[in-house]
């Protein structure tokens, strides 16, 4: 464990906007600092960091927290790791091993790809062997990406224990369930996170009659299958040398591209792209290239794809591979130089949208005309922009007034700056107490947790009174309820500091509030039961109390 202060003193030194300015582009306005939210993808900048509290929020995608969140949301940390790398940075030591939620999780993973990849390399492991070299793999080129191979006898359990692991870690990483290995006869794909931990496992069944083809690890608490890309890792270098990257629909395609010198692709999970994954491709790469297989889920795909990465501000080109091909089976027919002509010549959003949606009708066309017109629409990059409504007013044989006035419908709004339900006093409050968190010793005098009736309020200043290092960019960790968290850290950004006595004054005057109403409620009693003298020594404290 790392001691409290020492955490308090990390994220202390730490200068919030130095660290955001790495990875976003911020601006300053006013006291605060604004960008586009690096979380999802926006075109009027909702991003806020203030470097006076030390936090960040977007109003639009209601992310926010502290420079450890912030590493943790961004870099897919988790918090030890994130502080480490915070920690490093200022120079300050610290050893995290023991604290380590995940590490265990990542632990029992990397022995299990141990296992699979030793296996593959044995005799068990012939019907794996046999297997990759029938699809061409050459598993020397691809070492990076630690193939393995599941036994039909299994043996993970056996293997694990003898590391001292024991099965309920091995269930909890999702490897077993009801006491039965959840790969066998498989080929397995460790899939890496970010920084090269193993998060989870792929795995293709050796028989084609083995249902499901394919098999992923369940869901763990480090493995989110709509946030990781297969290869990611691999390909990040070369993603960001090239500025370019690679979608495949499979990880045989990507294999196959990567064994090939290929090795800026990645793949998702066997599900949509998501807005999580695009974030992650968009950060590292500037252009994307698609490639999907040509039929029409995958069609269907990719048009999906477009609408995402076009947001992202990523310039997306669409590779088409002859029908019944898909990268894997294209590059092992007929070589990677061929497909190399394909990749390079791919046609950008605009024309391959334009051919792959089918325009029968009049209507059929002017709906066309929309969703490019939508995509385009969301473009930031001003000479894009303008090449693309140009080429769309040529190529539709409509005014660019036309084009531009029909976008102007569909802007989006500002975000709400406010919150949606409206603020209770007793929210108020304790707003008005982490804007001014230096004064919580004088707020502790006049207010108890006791006197907040809203539960979430009460809760979370239950925990500012017992924790006298507690720090408002905490808010995440402590798990205070969404709704209030949200107002809390929006709150941060767009108000000011009070001075003390002000500060004093409205906390005062709540206590006062709260207890006229109590005074009143005895004094309501104390008319029923005819009590003369609690009457009047209630009626004279109300008058202290306005
Ligand atoms: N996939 C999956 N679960 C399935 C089927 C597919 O997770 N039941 C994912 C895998 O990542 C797979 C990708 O979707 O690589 C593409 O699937 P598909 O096109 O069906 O397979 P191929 O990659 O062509 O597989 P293969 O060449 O091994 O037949
Ligand atoms: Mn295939």
């Amino acid at each position: 464990m790392v001691e409290r202060d020492k955490i308090d003193e990390i994220i202390r030194r730490t200068d919030i906007v130095d660290l955001i300015s790495q990875y976003v582009q911020l601006k300053k306005v006013g006291k605060n600092y604004r960008a586009l939210c690096p979380f999802h993808s926006e075109r009027a900048p909702s991003f806020y960091v203030s470097p006076d509290k030390g936090i960040y929020y977007c109003f639009g995608c209601k992310k926010g927290g502290n420079a450890i969140s912030f590493l943790m949301e961004y870099e897919h940390l988790d918090f030890p790791d994130a502080l480490k790398k915070l920690a490093r940075n200022l120079g300050i030591d610290i050893d995290t091993t023991k604290d380590l939620k995940y590490k265990e999780l990542y632990e029992v993973n990397e022995f299990a790809a141990q296992f699979y990849s030793l296996a593959l390399s044995k005799e068990i492991g012939r019907r794996g062997q046999n297997y990759l070299k029938e699809r061409k793999i050459d598993l020397e080129k691809i070492k990076d990406f630690r193939l393995g191979y599941a036994p039909t006898s299994g043996g993970l359990v056996t293997f694990l224990r003898q590391k001292g692991i024991n099965i309920e870690r091995l269930n909890q990483a999702g490897l077993i369930s009801q006491n039965r290995e959840l790969f066998r006869d498989r080929v397995i794909f460790p899939i890496f996170n970010l920084s090269g931990r193993i998060i989870g496992f792929g795995g293709r069944g050796i028989d084609d009659y083995t249902q499901p083809k394919y098999l992923n690890s369940p869901e763990t608490p480090i493995f989110k299958k709509g946030e990781v890309l297969y290869g990611i890792f691999q390909a990040k270098e070369s993603m960001r040398t090239k500025n370019e990257a690679i979608i495949v629909e499979g990880y045989f395609d990507l294999l196959s591209l990567y064994q090939q010198g290929i090795k800026n692709t990645v793949a998702p999970l066997g599900t949509a792209l998501t807005e999580s994954q695009v974030m992650l491709i968009s950060r590292n790469a500037k252009k994307v290239k698609l490639i999907f297989d040509p039929d029409p889920s995958g069609i269907k795909a990719s048009l999906r794809a477009i609408g995402l990465l076009i947001n992202a501000q990523t310039d997306v080109h669409v590779a088409l591979l002859p029908e019944g091909y898909d990268p894997d089976k294209f590059i092992n027919e007929k070589g990677v130089v061929e497909l190399t002509k394909i990749i390079n010549s791919a046609p950008d959003f605009f024309e391959f949208y334009k051919s792959s949606v089918k325009v029968e009708t009049v209507e059929d066309e002017i709906a066309l005309i929309r969703d490019l017109i939508e995509i385009i629409s969301k473009i930031q990059d001003p000479l894009r922009f303008d090449r693309y409504l140009k080429y769309s007013a040529r190529v539709f044989d409509i005014s660019t007034e036309v084009i531009l006035k029909e976008m102007k419908k569909r802007d989006v709004p500002e975000p709400e700056r406010r919150p949606k339900s409206p603020t209770s006093n007793e929210e108020k409050i304790i707003m008005l107490i982490f804007n001014n968190i230096q004064y919580l010793p004088k707020a502790k005098e006049i207010i108890t947790p006791e006197d907040f009736s809203d539960e979430r309020v009460r809760r979370v200043y239950e925990l500012l009174f017992k924790d006298e290092t507690f720090d408002m960019a905490d808010l995440s960790k402590y798990m205070v309820e969404e709704g209030l968290r949200e107002k809390i850290l929006s709150s941060l950004i767009s108000e000011d500091r009070v001075s003390e006595a002000d500060f004093v004054k409205a906390l005062t005057l709540f206590k006062n509030s709260l207890q006229r109403g109590k005074i009143k409620k005895e004094l309501a009693e104390a008319i029923r039961k005819g009590d003369e003298e609690s009457l009047k020594k209630l009626k004279d404290l109300l008058k202290q109390k306005i």
